[in-house]
């Protein structure tokens, strides 16, 4: 749509949905050079609605192109969260010409059913594309798992098992996750379940995931278990948490950490704006990269943002990695490096120290206004109390703000924020703006604190430590963001840094 892309609040190098509303990242696979997202959508309205799959692909996870809708709803219902593989033997039998059909696994969510009282609504499908991808054919057998359990009974995430050569699939059942074998896709085998006993019971579970890691420091095998949780994440709302744990083909099992520091929950975000994120199928050999997206929104207030033509965009895609740290088995999340093809003209921060005061750098020479990368390390040894970086527009009107404060505990107790209440709208919904700051836990002690942050108009996406601790945040100035202000608070900082520009048109085709 030409010239939508100029729209106000429209992200520039975050995929967004041309039109509509859109949620969940699904069926995320890269086959035949592209790497494909599908995503909860309803092109008919920008609240949730009647549930489709839409489509985009990608071949360099930077610039999407935006294909027509891959899955409509039916007569059995809406079509919810899932997964997609290449089915590289053709066990499922639906491949064609020697080629290896991609096969699709969601969720029919029959809402029919739930509004005449049922519970057993939501059940498992599959569909199958010998296009790659661009048009799909729903199995005749569907539903290949009925709903005998419970009314939250769906987002299946699909895996292969080479050792067993079969498929393995997750799904969540309110409070927690069941897992699935089959040898075909079609026909499903209970296996074991997982979640009911552990602590993390905050809201229903949503869009699981297993994946398979290695632990970098030991190079041992483990297992990731990501959850989503529709309440509890520690800034409000809906948030996504991991375990770390065993996989043996039939069950998972945590790995203990108790020498650890810090055995409460592990968030994959602390912001409040990345949801249902889950990684890509079938990442080429010789990458082997773990490659996640998330939904770039909050279901406390996704469908009140004030965007019109569209809703919502996706996280830049983050490349994980699994770490054995003082604070116990925890991801790092990158930015993939791909994106360094949108890096144009740099800044470099003149300054060797910052003292005492405030420094303002200049943004409004951008080629894409509050469009760019931020990058640096700050020594937070000395005696500063705290430091503030804000990005806000001529008037310092509206500002987000991210940066250190000293904790309650001297000196070498630092707490990190965010804050967006002061970033533009907010009265669109309450819950928007509920608390002041957001917190973000470190799991590092080194006095160096590393940032590395993502703008892009109407988002915020902190990695910190190197990727330790992550934070995602969106909001709505009403100017563009044109000054980024820098302000040490009692004694001096070092730092050493850099702005570099995000400046390429790739978004306005
Ligand atoms: C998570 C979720 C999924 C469901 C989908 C419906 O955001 O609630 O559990 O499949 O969205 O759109």
């Amino acid at each position: 749509v030409p010239g939508q892309y100029d729209a106000r609040f429209r992200p520039k190098f975050h995929f967004t949905p041309q039109s509509g509303w859109m949620n969940d990242p699904n069926g995320m696979v890269y086959f035949a050079g592209e790497w494909h997202l599908f995503y909860q959508h309803y092109p008919d309205g920008n609240e949730w609605g009647p549930m489709h799959w839409g489509h985009a692909v990608s071949t360099d996870l930077v610039a999407w192109e935006e294909l027509p809708i891959a899955l409509y709803p039916d007569e059995k219902g809406y079509i919810f969260s899932g997964s997609a593989v290449v089915d590289a033997k053709n066990l499922s039998g639906f491949g064609k010409g020697g080629e290896p059909p991609l096969v699709a696994m969601f969720t029919y969510h029959d809402m029919a059913a739930e509004k005449a009282g049922k519970t057993d609504f939501q059940s498992q499908g599959i569909a199958y594309s010998n296009d790659r991808g661009r048009t799909w054919t729903k199995y005749a057998g569907n539903p290949v798992i009925p709903n005998r359990r419970n009314k939250d009974f769906r987002d299946p995430k699909v895996l292969w098992n080479e050792k067993r050569q079969e498929y393995t699939m997750v799904l969540a059942a309110a409070d927690h996750v069941e897992f699935y074998a089959s040898p075909d896709l079609k026909n499903w085998t209970y296996l074991s379940s997982f979640g009911k006993d552990q602590p993390e019971q905050f809201g229903v579970w949503e869009c699981p995931e297993l994946i398979p890691m290695q632990i970098e420091e030991t190079g041992e095998d483990a297992y990731l278990l990501i959850v989503s949780t529709n309440k509890g994440n520690p800034n409000g709302g809906s948030g996504t948490f991991y375990y770390t744990g065993h996989w043996d083909g039939e069950n998972f099992t945590k790995l203990t950490e108790t020498a650890y520091n810090t055995p409460g929950t592990k968030w994959l975000d602390y912001g409040r704006d990345n949801y249902a994120a889950v990684s890509f199928a079938n990442v080429p050999d010789g990458d082997g990269r773990t490659i996640m997206i998330g939904w770039m929104s909050n279901w406390e207030y996704a469908q009140e943002v004030p965007t019109e033509a569209w809703r919502s965009a996706m996280t830049v895609p983050r490349e994980v990695t699994l770490h054995d740290t003082e604070f116990g088995y925890r991801i790092r999340q990158r930015p993939v490096r791909e994106l360094e093809k949108l890096r144009g003209e740099r800044i470099e921060l003149g300054t060797d120290y910052l003292e005492d005061g405030l420094t303002t750098v200049d943004l409004s020479e951008l080629e894409h206004p509050g469009v760019f990368e931020l990058k640096f390390s700050i020594d937070m040894h000395g005696n500063s109390e705290s430091l503030y970086f804000t990005l806000t527009d001529a008037e310092s009107k509206d500002f987000y703000r991210f940066g250190v404060e000293r904790g309650p505990n001297g000196a070498s107790d630092k707490w990190l924020f965010t804050s967006r209440d002061f970033a533009g709208l907010r009265e669109f919904d309450e819950d928007f703006t509920r608390d002041e700051l957001t917190y973000l836990e470190r799991f590092s002690q080194s006095s160096v604190i590393d940032f590395h942050v993502f703008f892009d108009k109407t988002s915020a996406e902190l990695f910190l430590d190197d990727g330790l601790t992550v934070a995602t945040d969106i909001f709505f100035p009403t100017t563009d963001f044109t000054k980024l202000t820098i302000e040490v608070n009692g004694g001096r900082a070092d730092m050493d840094g850099y702005l570099g520009f995000s400046v390429d048109d790739w978004r306005l085709h």
